[in-house]
């Protein structure tokens, strides 16, 4: 399927499919692109509220869409996504393709109107046996005039797009041997370099973790280190991004029930983001060093699945008691922040989708976060957050959560008490952390059973945005 582009454009033609952005006062303006019975329609309907306006003419179309007034800066962006999103309606009944955006708001927001009219045009199509039936295509959306930002915003739809992609496939056809594949195969066509270490070298390095979890399994474990580091770089010490590669979460012998395993094919979605970022940052060739690590594994059952109970040791050398196996991500997360300390990093970012308390506490529209960076690059990334509306709140890591990880056999259990599942679980990770660092927890939004907005259903690429946006801005300090 093709995918939808944004371009610059000169002013729209009478053959041009015209989607004009207002607001419900100060569209005098409006007269001159509309005939005077258009504009009274517009008027008439503005005092009844209205909120969009069609008129056919001839071949092409033009649509007015009313914005709501702008609050504060961040509310405004999102409700010129969501409106953006909501056009996309119109335009597909009306089987439009291409279509030019004027903006006619007192400030332009027609870069965002764009991207949530793109971002909610994405469609996961391969696996039906004639997906052209299904296809509801968007080709082209340009913006008159406005050339600024649009390669940047190309490169971030296309890598939340893929990071979809990733997510959505199933288990089936993205195996840990095809993840690693796939991710080889974008570093090379995105100019970042990718290595794969497999099960010797993972072994030789005593990731007691992530070999754990692979232990049930048919295929081996894999640990991707993705690397951009370009001539120019402006950071000393890189940047770390660590993303949970677990392809399928059955959540071994401690088993997941039906309705908690159908869509465990999204619990990569960290290592997705992961992916995405990276592959945004080299696509605008950032001056930054930025390390990507994803431990890759399935977590199943079988003979010689880890069993409750079961002691293992971690790369770090610090033993863990098993308690329940389906609290997985956090083993092979932790094998892979020890690996990030030979780095000497500036700051450690992971991603994953960890807890079904996360869920629980917060929904599908916030990412829990905790860790050790500074309260500067706290602020940083909750500001990121708010740009890109993938939002964030932190959670305490109080010493006390962490009493109860103590465990009677070894240095640490892999699960506390079973309230505030999160805060454990980032208790549990901090132990494998010697710099500053931050926890991502995307188990609420990474995927959707039903679309929300522009977040289509299913892997919503959350964390590509929201780390490009906080990586640009650590760059330029
Ligand atoms: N992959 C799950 C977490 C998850 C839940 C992701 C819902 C996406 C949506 C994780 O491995 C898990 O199962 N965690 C357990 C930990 C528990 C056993 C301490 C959980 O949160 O239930
Ligand atoms: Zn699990
Ligand atoms: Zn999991």
């Amino acid at each position: 399927m093709k995918r939808v582009q944004i371009a610059a454009a000169p002013a729209a033609g009478p053959e041009d499919n015209l989607l004009i952005l207002a607001e419900k006062d100060g569209h005098d303006h409006l007269k001159g692109w509309l005939s005077s019975q258009e504009y009274n329609f517009l008027q008439q309907g503005l005092t009844r509220g209205t909120g969009h306006f069609f008129f056919a003419r001839g071949n092409s179309a033009v649509f007015v869409k009313i914005l709501k007034p702008e609050k504060d800066e961040y509310a405004a962006r999102e409700d010129a996504r969501l409106a953006g999103n909501d056009m996309l309606k119109e335009l597909r009944h009306y089987k439009i393709e291409t279509v030019v955006i004027r903006n006619a708001c007192s400030s332009d927001r027609s870069l965002y109107f764009a991207e949530g009219m793109a971002m909610g045009s994405y469609q996961f199509l391969k696996y039906f046996s004639d997906p052209s039936k299904k296809e509801k295509p968007l080709h082209k959306i340009l913006i008159e005039g406005n050339a600024e930002g649009i390669d940047e915003m190309n490169a971030l739809i296309d890598a939340v797009f893929m990071a979809r992609d990733l997510v959505n496939e199933p288990w089936s056809h993205l195996n840990t041997l095809q993840f690693a594949d796939a991710i080889e195969d974008i570093g090379e066509k995105s100019g970042f370099s990718v290595k794969i270490l497999e099960e010797g070298q993972i072994s030789a390095l005593k990731m007691g973790g992530l070999l754990a979890v692979n232990k049930a399994s048919s295929v081996p474990p894999r640990f991707c280190i993705l690397e951009w580091k370009p001539a120019d770089i402006k950071n000393e010490k890189p940047v770390v991004l660590v993303g949970k590669g677990v392809v399928y979460d059955t959540g071994g012998l401690s088993l997941k029930p039906s309705d908690g395993m159908d869509y465990m094919k999204c619990d990569m979605a960290g290592a997705a983001a992961v992916v995405g970022a990276i592959t945004a940052v080299s696509r605008m060739h950032l001056p930054m060093h930025v390390i990507g690590l994803i431990p890759v594994t399935d977590n199943k059952i079988g003979e010689n699945a880890l069993a409750p109970g079961d002691v293992i040791t971690m790369s770090s050398g610090t033993t863990v008691e098993v308690v329940n196996t389906d609290a997985e991500g956090r083993l092979i997360l932790a094998d892979a922040l020890h690996f990030a300390r030979q780095y000497d990093p500036a700051l450690v970012i992971d991603l994953a989708t960890l807890t079904g308390s996360a869920v629980r506490a917060l929904g599908n529209q916030v990412i829990c976060y905790m860790g050790t960076a500074s309260k500067k690059i706290k602020s940083e990334i909750e500001q990121s957050g708010f740009h890109t509306y993938e939002r964030l709140v932190e959670l305490p890591l109080w010493r006390e959560f962490g009493d109860d990880l103590k465990s009677h056999i070894a240095d640490l259990k892999n699960v506390g008490s079973s309230n505030a599942g999160m805060i454990a679980a980032g208790k549990f990770l901090e132990h494998f952390t010697k710099f500053p660092w931050l926890h991502l927890d995307i188990a609420g939004p990474a995927y959707l059973r039903t679309a929300n907005g522009y977040r289509t259903k299913e892997g919503t690429g959350v964390g590509v945005r929201l780390i490009y946006d906080f990586l640009k801005n650590f760059v330029h300090e």
